[in-house]
């Protein structure tokens, strides 16, 4: 027997394995956390920490889920995604964004798109092995290449190319040992959105060096104007990119837990397995909704995005109008990313006053990676009544 009798802190450290510490977290759901607390003291706090559409699922792909509940889909499936939505995928993503070769056999389904994430990076990465990466960008990326022991290559994203990746830049950051780059567009936290001159240099840097792409396009159909395009429709592409895409944000799915990757053939069977020794497969009636998703009316997400389209413009509006804030409209998904250098406070002090002084819920740029530093994360996923409030709220705070 052990007569070791560690002190409450210590134990963590005893019994931890050390990769356990070098994972990170979100910043939403630490902020939420504190917003909660002062909620249960009876403060009123506005949300607009939150990234996930305030809209309910719609009532045909519901529908389908408790059909196929009825129905029997209840057991395992097959650890890739069953095969009707993965072929339902497979169009969807030749109608979306001509990806016409796309095969359903390289297509995975998973719980969420984060998994897809996961896996490529737990696929590809070797310890020591390079990973470029948007910054300011969503958290996971940066997470899960420091739990593999990769080496994190922040990409910075500047206000002055509307967050849009500079391709010379990103050649510069390239080494022999880079194997990976993670790009997002329509991106998170920016709204930015990569132009297909952007697409296309990325796409000869990518084949020149010999790099993998991992493309997040989970809010490939939340764009204001314009039409969604992939990296992997650009020649040499299509043997070294992962698109990944999901159901939570376009169709208001966030707790189906429903995402999908489309990879390279030589990486369908690695990603399976993984699936195989984690989840061993998604479930079954919330796949089904999926396909109801896909072929279904799409009326629901043309709702979702007037709707958004409309509270865009108030946020951006009254942004602008509070002394030391500036704001571009964002090109995609819900999120406003204004720029508070001229207001005196760094982002996370912002951020934590206009929670405690104004109840207003948001992120600090720098949440987002050292280069989100002087701006804010605003989600415009809540009604304009709260929008409208919340803004008052932090123009009072600001202008103080
Ligand atoms: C850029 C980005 N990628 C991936 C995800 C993960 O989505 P899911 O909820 O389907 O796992 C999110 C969710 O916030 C996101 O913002």
């Amino acid at each position: 027997m052990s007569t070791y009798s560690p002190q409450e802190p210590d134990l963590a450290e005893h019994y931890l394995a050390e990769r356990s510490g070098k994972l990170g977290t979100e910043g939403a759901f630490e902020v939420l956390r504190k917003a909660r607390l002062l909620e249960a003291q009876g403060r009123s706090v506005i949300h607009f920490e939150i990234g996930e559409p305030d809209f309910d699922t719609a009532p045909h792909i519901v529908e389908a889920g408790i059909q196929a509940l009825r129905a029997g889909y209840t057991h395992y499936g097959p650890s890739n995604g069953l095969p009707e939505l993965r072929q339902a995928i497979a169009r969807d993503l030749a109608r979306s964004r001509g990806l016409d070769w796309a095969d359903p056999e390289n297509v995975i389904v998973t719980p969420g798109a984060k998994p897809v994430l996961f896996y490529a990076i737990l696929a590809l990465v070797n310890p020591g092995d390079e990973v470029i990466y948007p910054d300011p960008g969503f958290p996971i990326y940066r997470s899960m290449i420091d739990y593999v022991d990769g080496k994190a290559v922040p990409l910075p994203l500047k206000v002055e190319r509307e967050f849009r990746l500079d391709p010379d830049e990103l050649e510069r950051l390239v080494t022999p040992r880079t194997k990976l780059l993670i790009i997002n567009s329509p991106q998170n936290p920016t709204g930015s959105v990569l132009d297909p001159q952007d697409l296309d240099r990325i796409a000869e840097i990518a084949v020149k060096h010999d790099l993998v792409v991992l493309s997040d396009e989970i809010y490939s159909r939340l764009l204001y104007g314009g039409v969604h395009e992939s990296v992997a429709t650009r020649p040499g592409m299509r043997e070294r990119t992962i698109v990944l895409d999901g159901f939570s944000k376009a169709y208001a799915m966030t707790g189906w837990r429903l995402g999908y990757g489309l990879v390279p053939g030589w990486l369908a069977q690695p990603m399976t397995r993984l699936m195989v020794n984690s989840n061993s497969c998604t479930a079954s009636f919330t796949q089904m909704a999926g396909v109801a998703a896909l072929d279904g009316p799409q009326e629901c997400v043309e709702t979702m995005l007037a709707e958004f389209t409309r509270r865009r413009a108030v946020v951006v509006e009254m942004l602008n109008d509070i002394k030391g804030v500036k704001c571009a409209p964002p090109v995609g998904a819900f999120y406003a990313f204004p720029d508070i250098r001229g207001t005196g406070y760094t982002s996370r002090e912002l951020a934590d006053k206009l929670l405690y002084d104004g109840g207003v819920a948001l992120l600090a740029g720098a949440s987002f990676g050292e280069a989100g530093e002087g701006f804010l994360r605003l989600s415009y996923a809540n009604s304009l009544e709260n929008l409208r409030e919340g803004l008052a709220r932090m123009k009072r705070v600001i202008e103080a």
